[in-house]
């Protein structure tokens, strides 16, 4: 049985800087759902990323854009109600605190009311760091996240590896330093050099997640759908994927239809 499992207690921002400190790897997953949330903590993970990627794997938009506060939120409630251990975090959808620092602070407060959930996630660096600032002054735990950052893909025009060039890897790490000196619990670090994020891990005391990031990062996490094999077309060069679960689903789905159409489900003692 992993240690995860053996401790019951809550896990909070606090307890991921404790693991930080004894190089302990953190664990993180994504949930969407009661269900899915449900498996993830019964397995004994650390923290849980209610992601804006639901807008793809869930609602099918082929980007992070389009989903909004109030499905955010909603499949945060759904989260909450599954999850028992793991430390909740929520990201902020795009639209809800780039610009006006208020405004940040009013959306990740009616997450943090309206879903029960322990914290909000949000991407950028120094052109966040007013709102980044105000959420946090009003007792809001924050996860940066720096590196590719999907709400700004028409920016980048691609989800290549970002800054493997020089100026962009040192205003990273900048950015790194100034969201750890505004007070964020955790730094989620995408797709960026190993050699990058080792550094970044090295040179902030606050944990880092990595995704694509290599494995000097102090945790890491996935897309469960993509980790679980759901998704069949997306398999970029950092993804290990732990089942082929599109495969089990449909094999499954097509031996229903087989014993419904033969009249083979249900049998006698399927019925009452
Ligand atoms: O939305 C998400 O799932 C994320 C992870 C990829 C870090 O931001």
């Amino acid at each position: 049985m992993s240690t995860a499992k053996k401790t019951k207690k809550r896990v909070t921002t606090h307890r991921l800087w404790e693991m930080k400190q004894r190089g302990e790897k953190i664990s993180m997953l994504t949930a969407y759902d009661y269900s899915l949330a449900r498996i993830v903590d019964d397995a004994g993970i650390d923290a849980v990323l209610v992601g804006d990627s639901a807008s793809n794997v869930i609602h099918g938009h082929e980007t992070t854009l389009p989903i909004t506060l109030e499905q955010m939120i909603d499949h945060a409630s759904s989260v909450v109600r599954g999850i028992k251990r793991a430390l909740i975090v929520v990201d902020l959808p795009f639209g809800a605190y780039q610009g006006d620092s208020k405004n940040a602070l009013k959306s990740a407060i009616r997450i943090m009311k309206e879903s029960g959930a322990h914290a909000i996630k949000m991407e950028g660096g120094s052109f966040i760091s007013a709102s980044v600032k105000r959420i946090i002054s009003a007792g809001i735990p924050v996860m940066g996240h720096l590196g590719l950052t999907p709400q700004s893909i028409y920016k980048f025009g691609t989800y290549e590896v970002r800054a493997k060039e020089e100026e962009e890897a040192e205003k990273l790490i900048e950015d790194a330093l100034m969201l750890e000196r505004l007070g964020c619990f955790a730094l989620v670090l995408e797709k960026i050099p190993a050699h990058l994020a080792q550094k970044v891990t090295e040179t902030v005391k606050i944990p880092t997640i990595g995704i694509g990031a290599g494995p000097g990062c102090d945790g890491q996490i996935l897309v469960t759908h993509d980790m679980l094999g759901i998704n069949k077309e997306f398999s970029p060069r950092f993804l290990r994927r732990y089942a082929q679960l599109y495969d089990v689903m449909k094999a499954s789905m097509e031996q229903y239809i087989t014993d419904v159409k033969s009249g083979d489900f249900p049998n006698e003692q399927e019925s009452y």
